[in-house]
Formats: C-alpha cells, sequence, structure tokens
C-alpha cells in the first residue's frame, strides 16, 4: 500500500473529490488515503487554512491529491496552495491540455505546459507605500528569480520532454521589458537547453505573442516552459482551447514529494449545487498514478472519462445536463464493465 494525502478542499471540492474517489474505488489501486482538512473551514476551526496536520500528514506521505482551496481577496491571506507549493518545494507545476472532446474548438490538441513554481512575482514580497494618509497610494512588488530555480525547472522540462517522447519545447519570457526577471530566465534555460538541441528542438517566444499564437495555431507549440505567473495564466487560456477549466489537470512536482490538483480554484459561483466538472480532479488523480508508477489503471481511467464525454454524458460546463455524482458514476461503470 501507498500512502497518500488527501484533502478534499472547499468549494466546489468536497463534490468533485467525492465524484473522484468513487472512480478510484472501481480501479484495483493500492492506495491507502490520509484525509486530512485544509482551506475555508479549517482556517474557521483553528485559525489557519493550512493545520499542521495535514502539514505532517504530506511531510509523511510526500504525496498528495488535493482539491481546490479558496483564496479570499480581502483580508492579508496567503494563499494555502502557493504555501504547500514553497513548504514542499514543488518547483514544478506539469499541466497537460489534451483533446478529449470531440467536437471542440481545435482537434487533436496535445501540450504541456511547465511553470516555474517557487520564484517570480507570485513569492509575495510587496506591499503598499502611505502618501497624504491614502494608505494605498502606491503599490511596490518584487518578482525573485534565481539561477539555480531557473537551473533546475529548466533542467525538469528538458528531461520531461525527452521521458514524455515530445520533440520541442518552448521557452517564454517577457525579457524584452523585465529585462533582469526575466531575462535570467530565459538566458538561464537556454544555457540548460543547449545540451539537448542534439535531442529537442528548442525555441523562445514573448508571452503576450505566444498568448495570441495559442488561440490561432495551437499546433506550431509542443511544450511551453514559462515562469510562475505567465504559466499560470497561459495554462487557464490552453485549458480554454480543449473546453474549459473543468478538462485540466495538473501536478506540482519536486524532488521528493508531489502534490495532485486540477488548474481550477473552488468556482463559488457553482459551489454546493452538484454540477461541476469532476474531470479536471479525476485527471489530476490519473496523474498521480502514473507519478507513482501505477500507468495501467491511470490509462482505464482516462480512457474511461474519455469513453463517457463521447457518450454525450457531460457537466453543465461542456454544454451537457449530467450532474457530478452522475457523471463520476458513469465513468465508474465503463471502468467495471471493461
Ligand atoms: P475558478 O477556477 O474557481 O473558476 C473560474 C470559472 O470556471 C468559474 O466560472 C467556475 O464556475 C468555472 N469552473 C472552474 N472549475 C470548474 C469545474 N470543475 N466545473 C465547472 N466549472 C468550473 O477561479 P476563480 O473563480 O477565479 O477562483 C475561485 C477561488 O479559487 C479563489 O479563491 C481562488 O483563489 C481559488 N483558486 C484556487 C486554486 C487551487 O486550489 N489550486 C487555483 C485557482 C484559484
Ligand atoms: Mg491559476
Amino acid at each position: 500500500m501507498i500512502k497518500a494525502t488527501l484533502i478534499e478542499g472547499d468549494g466546489i471540492g468536497p463534490e468533485i473529490m467525492q465524484a473522484t474517489l468513487l472512480v478510484l474505488e472501481r480501479l484495483d489501486v493500492k492506495i491507502e488515503w490520509d484525509r486530512q482538512e485544509a482551506g475555508m473551514d479549517a482556517l474557521e476551526r483553528c485559525g489557519d487554512s493550512l493545520p499542521e496536520p495535514v502539514l505532517d500528514s504530506i511531510r509523511s506521505t510526500r504525496l498528495a491529491l488535493k482539491a481546490p482551496l479558496t483564496t479570499p481577496v480581502e483580508g492579508n491571506f496567503r494563499s494555502a496552495n502557493i504555501r504547500l507549493r514553497e513548504l514542499f518545494s514543488l518547483y514544478a507545476n506539469v499541466r497537460p491540455a489534451k483533446t478529449l472532446l470531440p467536437d471542440g474548438r481545435f482537434n487533436n490538441i496535445d501540450l504541456i505546459l511547465v511553470r516555474e513554481n517557487t520564484e517570480g512575482l507570485y513569492v509575495g514580497v510587496e506591499h503598499f507605500i502611505p502618501i497624504d494618509g491614502d494608505p494605498h497610494a502606491v503599490a511596490e512588488a518584487s518578482g525573485i528569480i534565481t539561477r539555480s530555480g531557473c537551473k533546475r525547472i529548466a533542467k525538469f522540462a528538458f528531461e520531461y520532454a525527452l521521458s514524455h517522447g515530445r520533440h520541442k519545447v518552448t521557452i517564454v519570457h517577457k525579457a524584452n521589458v523585465l529585462r533582469a526577471l526575466t531575462g535570467l530566465f530565459l538566458e538561464t534555460a537556454m544555457a540548460v537547453g543547449a545540451q539537448y538541441t542534439d535531442r529537442l528542438q528548442i525555441e523562445e517566444r514573448i508571452v503576450d505573442n505566444c498568448a495570441m499564437q495559442l488561440v490561432l495555431n495551437p499546433d506550431q507549440f509542443d511544450m511551453i516552459l514559462t515562469t510562475n505567473m505567465f504559466g499560470d495564466i497561459l495554462s487557464d487560456e490552453m485549458a480554454g482551447l480543449i473546453g474549459g477549466l473543468g478538462l485540466a489537470a495538473g501536478g506540482n512536482i519536486g524532488n521528493d514529494a508531489a502534490i495532485f490538483e486540477a488548474v481550477h480554484g473552488s468556482a463559488p459561483d457553482i459551489a454546493g449545487q452538484g454540477i461541476a466538472n469532476p474531470c479536471a480532479l479525476m485527471l489530476s488523480a490519473a496523474m498521480l498514478l502514473d507519478y507513482i508508477g501505477e500507468q495501467a489503471p491511470a490509462t482505464r481511467m482516462r480512457k474511461a472519462i474519455q469513453d463517457t464525454l463521447h457518450s454525450d454524458t457531460r457537466t453543465p460546463d461542456l454544454g451537457g445536463t449530467a450532474r457530478t455524482l452522475d457523471f463520476a458514476r458513469a465513468v465508474a461503470e465503463r471502468i467495471s464493465s471493461t
């Protein structure tokens, strides 16, 4: 048995986690879940959205499946999601975008974004400067990027490309304006990439152009390697190419720990209605299975999800009428019948 921490999150989290567990139960996978509370409920009960028991659990399991956690805009909260990535040095955020729907805007999208997950403008070094009685007269933020951080994420991306049969990596940056901050990222990633040019095609692209090109002609990309904030934005855009956030999975990976979660957040606008799309979390669970070497059940799960979507059982975000648990039951049945 492999032990893994399970965080059901808040907002739509508990609904999509219940759906995902229903499907996982049908697969013969040897995972023992250590269920831990985090998020808004934990914040209300013990004053911290990431209480010590959840951290202790991940310290011991080094592996988690996590549903989304809300970060209120009001108040002075550091995102629990970002804290987890920092605490466990989960420096690589891997976000695939693969066509699952037959009638999407594009066919055969198959992209992987690798996002640097611990540095850049998301380090949270920021403050206001009060002037003339206005406490928020000026806001100032520092982005922090290190050569060592760039080296490790670049090496991760190129090695990932080789081990997953990819052929091209596009380094995405804004080095024409943020000359130091993303210039260092570009310079370092290109230098690391020089050792791979015999096996991989490596190119670079400015982020705004990349955003436009992704919508116009996504086929020109294979893998994208980028900084924290650009990766956050471009991965939501890539989710849009395959039908929306309800289908976009991800993994936060470090040298000795990993947390798998959907790209999307807690979707408070539809929470509690039983209509959230559980696919993104299910596909993240499939990535977790791949990570622990359980490729066969991971493939079975992905196929059952795809077949269910093709059979027109879909949640409302994809134009269907299925409820979260209807969809999960349909996937579970497909698994049992294959
Ligand atoms: P969001 O990703 O939660 O929602 C954006 C839009 O997509 C909403 O209209 C929502 O209904 C829809 N959506 C998202 N997931 C869906 C699903 N599975 N099925 C159907 N529709 C879905 O982004 P938003 O609203 O900006 O953020 C809400 C909260 O989530 C915030 O507190 C934010 O900080 C947090 N968040 C947490 C993340 C995490 O846990 N890793 C990641 C992103 C946001
Ligand atoms: Mg995001």
